[in-house]
């Protein structure tokens, strides 16, 4: 049996990520927590309640968890409706709180990451329209300015916002994210005021820490035409402009550009420093007048994919290359903020897991710079719309007891970090049905 090890570069970063929402448990002071009230929002009525109870303190034993088992970094969001619960007033108890948490991963010898908006508003920002009025800027700066001022003595990798076509999108076209709203015009609105939020916010940040390193997490989708129909190629060519390249090009030279809407942003030409890469799948696009909603378009999966659990992903791993070789268009250094899969019999994640770490080795091989990867996620955690029905941590949770159960990929995950590398034993070990696939004869 040909057997090798795949090594990853001295002082790659080998982490998870979380979202506040999703972990903390009560934040009863955002859009989620009020949308989470709302019958039909969220599947089966669930709610994010306790969630991980990191807000009690629960993030300490999971971070435990994360060092114990060899991960040197962990990305994390703060939580804007706890730190500004009104427009007039800070809460410096909240600050204090998440200072405490990232000098507790510093004290675990972890690189820390903060993501300062992943998906929820405070209610006082959301009434206001959030991000679908240029006003939503301002507000968005000086919330930062206070954060970073008072959390930069323990990071500076900085994420701004996480998935601004996912947020526009859920928001503003497919209606399962609060508002729920269908408007096409009004998502492209928001994408461009959220361009401008990120302009900002670079800028805030490199002033109050010149040493930082900033970027957002985008959520890079790889799009195939489903045939050889010359309308395909359209709609794909359409969805790769709007949903993949029209935030990042405009980090890069000011210039938006989402076909239909086309804007000059002078201030937000090169505030990248780095480029954040969210990948989980692929879809096939299908041209299809009756579908006015979804923009013309059927997404799908194919026939013989391999899916996930709940359906939710397909594993496409070579799409990851594809996400990092558009990325380095860019000319900036490369992270990878998320990758996953729901699964909770764990058996899947393994195989999906490896695969795309398999991927990333190979295009690292051609000097693409990547430096590093974070696991989505560490533990299960309140999956937005689809509550708490996927199940993509790591470690399991008990929602009832609050007990963490060990799968596997713990396991896995851990001789990963640990090596900086994937072996043919911890492929053979942990997905054994993929082994030919890795190590062809
Ligand atoms: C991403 C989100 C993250 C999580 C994963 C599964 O789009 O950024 O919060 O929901 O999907």
């Amino acid at each position: 049996m040909p057997k090798a090890t795949f090594y990853f570069p001295q002082g790659f970063l080998w982490g998870t990520a979380t979202a506040a929402h999703q972990v903390e448990g009560n934040n009863t002071n955002n859009n989620w927590w009020a949308w989470e009230q709302q019958e039909g929002r969220i599947i089966n009525g669930d709610k994010s309640g306790r969630a991980c109870d990191w807000w009690a303190g629960r993030w300490r034993e999971d971070f435990d968890r994360a060092q114990e088992t060899f991960q040197n970094a962990h990305r994390l969001s703060v939580e804007w409706s706890r730190i500004q619960p009104a427009p007039d007033r800070w809460d410096e108890g909240a600050l204090d709180r998440y200072r405490e948490m990232l000098i507790g991963l510093n004290e675990r010898g972890m690189t820390a990451m903060v993501t300062l908006h992943h998906f929820s508003n405070p209610i006082w920002f959301e009434e206001m329209g959030a991000w679908e009025n240029e006003t939503a800027v301002d507000y968005f700066a000086a919330f930062v300015r206070k954060t970073v001022e008072a959390l930069k003595a323990h990071c500076k990798l900085w994420v701004t916002i996480n998935e601004p076509n996912v947020y526009a999108v859920g928001g503003y076209l497919g209606g399962m994210f609060p508002p729920g709203k269908n408007d096409l015009k009004l998502a492209l609105e928001v994408l461009v005021n959220m361009v401008r939020g990120h302009a900002a916010a670079y800028k805030v940040i490199h002033d109050l820490q010149p040493e930082a390193q900033v970027g957002f997490a985008h959520n890079y989708r790889s799009f195939k035409p489903a045939t050889w129909l010359p309308l395909d190629k359209l709609a794909v060519a359409f969805f790769q402009k709007v949903y993949n390249q029209s935030f990042a090009q405009a980090l890069k030279d000011g210039r938006f550009n989402a076909v239909i809407k086309r804007v000059r942003i002078p201030e937000a030409a090169g505030t990248q420093d780095f480029l954040g890469l969210n990948y989980y799948s692929r879809d096939l696009l299908r041209f299809d007048p009756r579908k006015l909603k979804e923009l013309f378009t059927r997404r799908y999966y194919p026939k013989d994919a391999d899916l996930s659990e709940t359906g939710f992903l397909a594993n496409v791993p070579e799409g990851i290359i594809e996400s990092v070789r558009w990325g380095n268009q860019f000319g900036i250094p490369m992270i990878i903020t998320e990758n996953g899969a729901e699964d909770s019999k764990d058996t899947f994640r393994r195989r999906y897991t490896i695969e795309h770490l398999h991927q990333l080795w190979r295009v690292m091989n051609h000097n693409f710079p990547v430096r590093g990867y974070f696991h989505w996620s560490l533990v299960d955690n309140f999956e937005w719309e689809r509550g708490w029905t996927q199940r993509f941590g790591l470690w399991g949770l008990d929602l009832e007891t609050q007990a963490r159960i060990r799968r596997p990929s713990v396991d896995m995950y851990a001789e990963i970090c640990k090596t900086n590398s994937i072996s043919a034993e911890v492929v053979e070990k942990y997905a054994p049905e993929i082994y030919n696939k890795i190590f062809p004869v």
